[in-house]
């Protein structure tokens, strides 16, 4: 069971003190908004290659942009860990899954509420992860969509029924509330905000999260 806080919810004017706030998180999730897939603006390349520089913990890139696969491969050269972009974005996803793999990362594949599962699990064999978002993806501090659990299950049973070593990745309203039963349901990576980074003891939140996707 892994936590990946995202650093939406940090404060932007001060992310390399952030990053020390969660020291114990498994990974860092980087969501990157171009304000055309979505109607919010982040970060770039430059930002994430800086970030890579200052931490340890391993980068999960999200990709929330038009035309991955003119990116993919950039964000994949800044040495992170993973990176995701989105199945709805993408015009030649198998193009952006040989940038990213070319570069030396894991590929993520993501989709939003209303995307089917039947829609990527072509691609899922492909991939090191499946990110199955949970809020309609542009910001944080969103409520999850419960009608969306069973796609995980459905994601988890077809993985396990094909024998393939993919992650389970859930974005967005994850929190103590909810996280065993989205483990219960069948994910192992946990995104996580709000729930992190509006605690004071960051790690302390990390650990809570941790225990109770383990607890299942
Ligand atoms: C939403 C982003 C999420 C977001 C999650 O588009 O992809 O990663 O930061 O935030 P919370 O955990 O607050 O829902
Ligand atoms: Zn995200």
């Amino acid at each position: 069971m892994r936590i990946a806080p995202s650093i939406l919810s940090a404060d932007f004017a001060n992310l390399e003190a952030e990053l020390r706030t969660i020291s114990g998180s498994d990974l860092i999730h980087v969501d990157v908004m171009d304000g055309h897939f979505v109607p919010n603006l982040t970060i770039g390349v430059p930002v994430v290659a800086r970030l890579q520089e200052i931490t340890t913990v391993p980068l999960d890139v999200h990709l929330m942009i038009e035309n991955p696969e003119n990116w993919a491969g950039k964000y994949a050269e800044t040495g992170a860990s993973s990176v995701t972009f989105h199945l709805e974005a993408a015009t030649n996803p198998k193009e952006a899954i040989s940038q990213i793999r070319s570069s030396g990362s894991k590929v993520g594949i993501a989709i939003k509420p209303g995307t089917a599962f039947e829609d990527v699990s072509g691609l899922v064999e492909l991939s090191d992860m499946l990110l199955i978002m949970t809020v309609e993806p542009g910001f944080g501090g969103q409520g999850l969509i419960a009608s969306v659990i069973p796609k995980i299950t459905q994601a988890r049973d077809f993985i396990d029924a094909h024998s393939l070593e993919v992650s389970v990745q859930i974005d967005g309203g994850v929190g103590l509330a909810n996280i065993a039963d989205l483990a219960r349901a069948g994910a192992d990576t946990f995104v996580a905000g709000s729930a992190v980074f509006s605690e004071l003891e960051r790690n302390d939140r990390i650990g809570a999260l941790r225990l109770l996707a383990e607890s299942i």
